[in-house]
């Protein structure tokens, strides 16, 4: 597939709002229901979804019997995440047969699949409207067409890696907001499906990234996630871009007390200019996610990663070098196909040396489309279960000592929310570590000096001793 970036212009947008205005008229007062699976920029999409169903006049709920609109904005990276979506899509029956006005939207990751839309055209007679990524731009007049036309709308895989700017939003409110500083993907990790549903990398100019950084904090979001799938290339498509560690300074020399945190960093365009920026810029966070994926050399060379078991750890050692206080995190895949014993015991090792703060561990999916999914594929689960569950020990154990190692010490953290348990709240620390606080809602988007008086393998608990 050829993929281009399509800068959305100002007029194409103008037309989707006016779409909108068209439908308010119809849709006012209905509700509308946006459910969201997958990651960080899935969530940010939700929000663009929110902002046009605001326009077209209709309520949200978090309720999906009492909605007249439901939106499935979903994940493709593993088939658990597939598989949720089409039970839910499954459970809507009843919803439909309550209610034959329904309508049930698909977007997202799985959507820009032919052969997830294939399915759904076959088995899932109940879903409307499926439309892909790079489609979600032009949402209103992609549900105007479903409700007008009488018939199901499927606009997926236009191949067309579209860029825009100016779409309504709403945000959650609350202390930390999500800004998308490139979309896409070009390094085609040989189990990934994100490249093939999310095209290619393509960057936000740094001018509309700063200044929405500049909106945010004066709105009083404390703590922005800037997001991209390997924020390390930002800028490299632009012919006049910015580094990613250029764009940090930027949007630290914005004044006001926030935080700046950021993912995902893919290790082979992780550098020192980066770790630099980090060290120099006081609302930058202390925080590094670098997935490993594998610590075998051969297993890494058939992932296409990149690098090296050894040049990982030497990076990871020079992160340190540059941030004495790093909090390094990561994710591993455990069980890539032909991932032997041995192979194992060298994630094991990195793992040791690497000692992470914390880790996400799965399990290896097939993804349909990707390169590894022809690989043989001798392990059973149960073997892949076992080397998970090993894994897992492994890191609890570094996690619980390290967090243990933050007993006694006093902390400046910013207090994003409320805990589960009545009466706590939670908070942060630079480095983006959980602590769990007793505290009121006047607490909530405050920083807060902290001691942290107990841990466990993945949170802190504190005590507030000052609020500044
Ligand atoms: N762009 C990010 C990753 C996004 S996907 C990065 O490169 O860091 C998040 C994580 O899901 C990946 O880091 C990987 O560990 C995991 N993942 C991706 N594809 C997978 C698959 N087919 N099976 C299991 N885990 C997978
Ligand atoms: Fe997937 Fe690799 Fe791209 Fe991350 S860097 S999204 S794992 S292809
Ligand atoms: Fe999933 Fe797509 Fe994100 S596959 S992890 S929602 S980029």
């Amino acid at each position: 597939m050829t993929y281009k970036r399509t800068e959305i212009t100002p007029a194409q947008i103008e037309n989707q709002l006016s779409v909108c205005q068209s439908l308010n008229r119809r849709l006012a007062s209905r509700r509308a229901f946006v459910d969201t699976f997958g990651c960080q920029q899935n969530e940010s999409d939700s929000e663009l979804l929110r902002g046009y169903f605001a326009e077209m006049g209709c309520t949200l709920t978090q309720n999906e019997a009492e909605a007249d609109i439901i939106v499935l904005n979903t994940c493709a990276v593993r088939e658990h995440a597939e598989q949720r979506v089409f039970g839910n899509l499954g459970g809507f029956t009843h919803l439909k047969r309550a209610n034959p006005e329904l309508i049930v939207c698909v977007c997202g990751c799985m959507a820009a699949q032919k052969r997830i839309a294939e399915k759904i055209k076959k088995s899932y007679s109940l879903v409307n409207l499926v439309f892909g990524p790079d489609e979600l731009w032009r949402f209103p007049e992609l549900l105007q067409e479903t409700i007008d036309g009488g018939k199901r709308v499927f606009a997926t895989g236009s191949g067309e890696g579209s860029l825009v700017e100016g779409l309504p939003r709403v945000r959650e409110a609350g202390v930390r907001a999500w800004l998308s500083i490139m979309y896409g993907c070009n390094n085609f990790c040989s189990y990934c499906i994100v490249p093939y549903t999310r095209g290619r990398e393509r960057s936000r100019r740094a001018e509309d990234v700063v200044a929405e950084a500049r909106g945010l904090i004066e709105s009083g979001y404390k703590d922005l996630t800037l997001l991209g799938q390997n924020v390390n290339s930002y800028g490299k498509d632009l012919s006049d871009g910015i580094s990613f560690a250029q764009l940090i300074r930027e949007i630290n020399a914005i004044p006001g007390d926030f935080v700046i945190r950021f993912m995902t960093s893919h290790p082979k365009d992780a550098t020192e200019e980066l770790f630099s920026a980090m060290a120099d810029c006081s609302k930058c966070e202390n925080h590094l996610h670098l997935p490993l994926q594998a610590g075998s050399d051969e297993i890494l060379r058939r992932m296409n990663r990149g690098y090296t078991a050894k040049e990982y750890l030497a990076l990871a050692a020079r992160a340190r070098s540059f941030i004495p206080e790093l909090v390094l995190t990561t994710d591993i895949i455990v069980g890539f196909p032909g991932e032997s014993e041995k192979d194992f015991a060298a994630t094991l090792e990195v793992v040791e040396k690497a000692r992470f703060d914390a880790m996400f561990t799965f399990i290896y999916s097939k993804r349909a489309g990707t390169p590894a999914a022809t690989l043989p594929d001798p392990y059973t689960r149960a073997e892949k279960q076992a080397h998970f569950d090993r894994l897992i020990e492994l890191q609890n154990q570094i996690s619980a000592e390290k967090h243990a190692a933050y007993v006694g010490k006093t902390l400046r953290v910013l207090i994003d929310g409320f805990d589960r348990e009545e009466g706590f709240l939670t908070a942060r620390t630079r480095g983006g570590r959980l602590v769990r606080l007793p505290g009121t809602a006047a607490d909530v988007g405050k920083f807060a000096q902290v001691t942290i008086d107990g841990s466990n393998t993945w949170a802190l608990k504190g005590q507030i001793i000052d609020n500044r």
